[in-house]
Order: structure tokens, then C-alpha cells, then sequence
């Protein structure tokens, strides 16, 4: 497909939000060497024991709900680039992230796609209808569209489950002259194939930035690791600068 005007996408993971107070899953402190994926993010754990996997994701929620966890210069850079680069180069810049914090939203993104869901919304296990969430679920609350009762989830995606808004993501994918991956260890699919389906239109520029080489690093055209908040200010000012090199 012809490449049009210069948008850009961006891929963000657990890595961005790690400055800002959050951790990551894969780390050697992350949160998958303290629980397991089996015990907490599948539909079958929620079968099995609702009350533990509502506990993990009211344990996540409230650190958000606190206002003490603030996005860092990343996200803030992210939310820079929105807004300047359609003059710059007439493109749009859209943000796909793994994240389900909301620290993208409150640096100001709006072209954004929670392929994994958002911790801060719940959705309905008998009607699907899904609502802001600022509170704890799991303690007897009603859906407030069809007023059924302990049917709450997180509007989270959960291993086994389809991530969301995939069709706009390829498309995204399939339009852009740049894609960026930011702080994801590139071992969950189908994020982790998002730079082949890029370069598989032949035309786009791929970089990976992360704290470490990830799963998929010789993917990427370009690399250059450090930490999200020293080398995304410093990349986007590049591409306000000189553009997409
Ligand atoms: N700056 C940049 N990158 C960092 C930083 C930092 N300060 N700290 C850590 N990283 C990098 C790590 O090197 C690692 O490559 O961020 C990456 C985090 O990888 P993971 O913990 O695997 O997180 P992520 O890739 O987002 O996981 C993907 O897996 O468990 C599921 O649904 C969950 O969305 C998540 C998905």
C-alpha cells in the first residue's frame, strides 16, 4: 500500500510506565516473578476464583487511583509528538500500547489504542457494556446498563482473549513511513509481530527503544537503548528536527 504522509506508530509496553512508579512483568522484580499468569489473567482463573483475580486488579488500580503515579517525560514526549508532527509532516502519530495504565491519556494522547484494555474501566460479564471504574470491584456492584449484579470484570484482555481494535491496528500498521517500540520486551503476540507487519509493506522505518534488546531486536532498522525518559525526549525532538531519518 502506498506509504501516506508521514504517519508514525508507536508500540508502547510496561517499560514506559516504569518511571513513573509502575512495574514491569518481565523484569527480574516485575510482577510475573510474584504471581502467576495462570492464577490471575485468564478467563479460566476468573472461573475458578473471581475473588483472587479482583484482588490482583484492585491491587493494580488503586496505585492509579491515588494520583500519586504521574506519567514521566516519555509519555510526555509522546504527547508532544501528536501534536506537533501533522504540521511538521502532515502525518498523524498514534499511539498502540500493551499498557493498561492511563498514564498515555493524562500526558495529554488522544490517538490512542488500549490493544490490552484499561484497569480503570470494568466491563459487564452479562450485557458487555463497559463503564468507568474507580473503585474496587468483586464487592457486589451492579452493571449500571443492564443492573445485573457481581457481574463486573476488569475491561482488561486477558491471556487467551483477543486483543482489541486489531483490524484499525494492521491498517495503522499498514499505513505508516515509521513505527517505534518503546519499553516492551517483544514476547507477547500479537504486539510482538507488529515491526515485521510494518516492514512487510516494505516501506517503513522500524526502532526499537528500550531499556535492553528485546525479543525481537534484529527486527528493528535501527535500535538504541536507555532508559524511556532519556531517549524519548531526545528522539522526538529529533524527528521535530530533521523528521524521519
Ligand atoms: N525504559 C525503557 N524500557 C524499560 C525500562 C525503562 N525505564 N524499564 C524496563 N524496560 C523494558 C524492559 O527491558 C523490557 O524489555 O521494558 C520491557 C518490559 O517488558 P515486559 O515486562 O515483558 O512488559 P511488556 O512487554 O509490556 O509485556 C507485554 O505481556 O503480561 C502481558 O499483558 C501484559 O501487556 C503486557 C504484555
Amino acid at each position: 500500500m502506498e506509504q501516506s504522509k508521514q504517519n508514525i506508530v508507536i508500540l508502547t509496553g510496561a517499560g514506559i510506565s516504569k518511571e513513573s512508579g509502575l512495574a514491569t512483568f518481565r523484569d527480574e522484580d516485575g510482577i510475573w516473578s510474584k504471581v502467576r499468569i495462570e492464577d490471575v489473567a485468564t478467563p479460566e482463573a476468573f472461573r475458578r476464583d473471581p475473588e483472587k483475580v479482583q484482588g490482583f486488579y484492585n491491587a493494580r488500580r488503586r496505585p492509579l487511583l491515588s494520583g500519586n503515579i504521574k506519567p514521566n517525560g516519555a509519555h510526555d514526549a509522546l504527547a508532544r509528538l501528536e501534536k506537533e508532527w501533522p504540521d511538521k509532516a502532515g502525518g498523524q502519530v498514534t499511539i498502540v500500547t500493551q499498557n493498561i495504565d492511563n498514564l498515555h491519556e493524562t500526558a495529554g494522547s488522544e490517538n490512542l489504542i488500549h490493544m490490552h484494555g484499561e484497569i480503570l474501566k470494568a466491563r459487564c460479564g452479562a450485557c458487555g457494556a463497559v463503564s468507568p471504574c474507580q473503585d474496587n470491584l468483586g464487592n457486589g456492584e451492579s452493571c449500571a446498563d443492564c443492573g445485573e449484579v457481581n457481574r463486573l470484570r476488569p475491561h482488561v484482555v486477558w491471556f487467551g482473549e483477543m486483543p482489541l481494535e486489531m483490524d484499525r491496528i494492521y491498517g495503522l500498521l499498514e499505513d505508516c513511513a515509521l513505527f517505534i517500540s518503546i519499553g516492551t520486551s517483544g514476547n507477547v503476540y500479537p504486539a510482538a509481530g507488529f515491526v515485521q507487519h510494518a516492514r512487510g509493506q516494505g516501506a517503513a522505518h522500524t526502532i526499537e527503544l528500550n531499556l535492553e534488546p528485546s525479543e525481537g531486536a534484529t527486527f528493528f532498522a535501527e535500535a538504541r537503548y536507555g532508559p524511556a525518559t532519556d531517549l524519548i525526549p531526545a528522539y522526538v525532538d529529533e524527528l521535530l528536527s530533521h523528521g524521519i531519518t
